[in-house]
């Protein structure tokens, strides 16, 4: 089958790799068709994620078609049904998996040992991500092999577009959970740092869970016009303060409740000297992460506020300025997203026509452009802000691989 390998720093290729098969009884494989390129992927492309190996299949925002089921699988899924593959792999039986933490699954990340040196604690599985994090292949491919697939899905039903349902997968869920953090009650304002994709569905939940403002902050025109669509009011970072107009906007007390969508790549500019430090200091290995938005919303953030961050952060952060977080009484929420512990809901929301999260979509290519797309996404080129692949689409991809023996156990 084709798929989107990763070869090392900005070198991801469409390349010929073996068609997956059925490894373990709780597997399934689907027929990819439609996948995307999420800002996670960027960290990937320019390699400040440690433990990629050259040959790594990419993605982990897929939908498709179930094609074939393991036979522990078999009771919850068959042949031919259709589902989005949340971004994170779980088990439904652990403790976290019980209290609906499903992105830190005790059981899914097959590297544990190694995470659990890492992080103190080892998350689960994630598709298309590091060893760090299982190693698993991703979906940017023409098929995907789904582990712990009786749990590890989204049924959808036939009739809705593959745009309105893939970000099911990711970027919706994970803005929800951004806006869900803050605890949002009616007269909260929201500011919204990052109008990337995740930045626009946080927007966009936000406004349903009922702030009365929600600010969105980039430097970006394009999307800072779409969240503007969306309901937002905008400042753009490179032409005002945005400490005096949050002020401003709050009758000099700060936003109650700040979301981080940026993540550890904020931009680097002359305008924010501490990005240049913390620039620097990634080159010299004494920091992985450019933290500006973190400083940023401590700073503005109401006292007894929320600050919720749902941009990815690597490691470790330098000039934190924790001390004005404690003292005036923030609160932090964070995580990979738990990707179907909101899915019902949001699933109703679009099956009733409350919420259409297709609006984000720039670009639609077949996978073969995947390569092309990382870049044009990557540079925010051609107004790009969310890219669909659509294996598949220019003729039909065909599987050779037969069916395996299912008698692997996870390792
Ligand atoms: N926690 C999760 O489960 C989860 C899921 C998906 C994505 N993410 C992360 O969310 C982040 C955003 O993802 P995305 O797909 O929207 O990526 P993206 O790269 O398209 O968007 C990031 C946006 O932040 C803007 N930005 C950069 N510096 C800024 C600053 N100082 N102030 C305000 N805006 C700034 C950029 O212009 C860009 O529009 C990434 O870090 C990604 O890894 C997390
Ligand atoms: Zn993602
Ligand atoms: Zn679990």
């Amino acid at each position: 089958m084709k798929a989107l390998v990763w070869h090392g720093k900005e070198d991801i290729r469409c390349d010929r790799v073996s068609d997956p098969t059925i490894e373990h009884p709780r597997d399934a494989i689907i027929r990819v068709t439609s996948c995307a390129i999420c800002g996670s992927d960027l960290h990937l492309f320019h390699n400040l994620v440690p433990a990629m190996l050259p040959g790594d299949i990419m993605g982990h925002e897929t939908m498709g078609v179930v094609e074939e089921v393991g036979s522990a699988a078999a009771g919850k899924l068959k042949k031919g049904d259709r589902i989005v593959v949340p971004f994170n792999i779980f088990c439904g039986e652990c403790e976290q998996c019980r209290r609906q933490n499903y992105s830190l699954c005790e059981r899914t990340n097959r590297n544990k040992e190694l995470a659990d040196k890492v992080f103190g604690h080892s998350g689960g599985g994630l598709f298309g991500y590091t060893h760090l994090t299982g190693g698993y292949p991703g979906g940017q491919a023409e098929y995907l092999r789904v582990p712990f697939a009786d749990c590890t899905h989204i049924k959808v039903p036939d009739g809705i577009p593959d745009d309105k349902l893939l970000f099911l997968s990711d970027i919706l869920p994970t803005g929800w959970q951004a806006a869900a953090q803050c605890d949002i009650e009616s007269g909260d304002t929201v500011a919204v740092w990052g109008c990337g994709p995740v930045g626009q569905m946080a927007i966009r939940s936000a406004l349903l869970m009922g702030a009365e403002q929600v600010v969105a902050i980039d430097c970006l025109g394009d999307r800072l016009s779409m969240a503007a669509a969306g309901g937002a009011i905008t400042i753009n970072f490179m032409q005002e303060s945005v400490i005096a107009r949050l002020n401003d906007l709050t009758g000099g007390k700060g936003p109650q409740k700040c979301i981080d969508a940026v993540g550890t790549e904020s931009h680097v500019s002359f305008a924010q000297p501490d990005t240049i430090l913390d620039r620097g200091k990634q080159m010299m290995l004494m920091e992985n992460d450019r933290p500006h938005a973190l400083r940023e919303m401590i700073y503005v953030c109401r006292p007894g506020g929320v600050i919720s961050v749902m941009g990815v952060y690597l490691g470790l952060v330098d000039k934190l300025p924790m001390g004005v977080a404690m003292n005036k009484g923030l609160t932090w929420r964070m995580a990979q997203a738990h990707v179907c512990r909101w899915t019902d809901e949001l699933l109703r929301l679009i099956e009733d026509g409350s919420l259409d999260p297709s609006f984000v979509v720039t670009h639609k290519v077949d996978l073969a452009q995947g390569p092309e797309m990382y870049r044009v996404f990557r540079n925010k080129q051609d107004s790009c802000i969310k890219v669909v692949l659509t294996p598949g689409a220019n003729g039909a991809a065909t599987r050779t691989a037969q069916a395996g023996t299912a008698a692997g156990a996870y390792a």
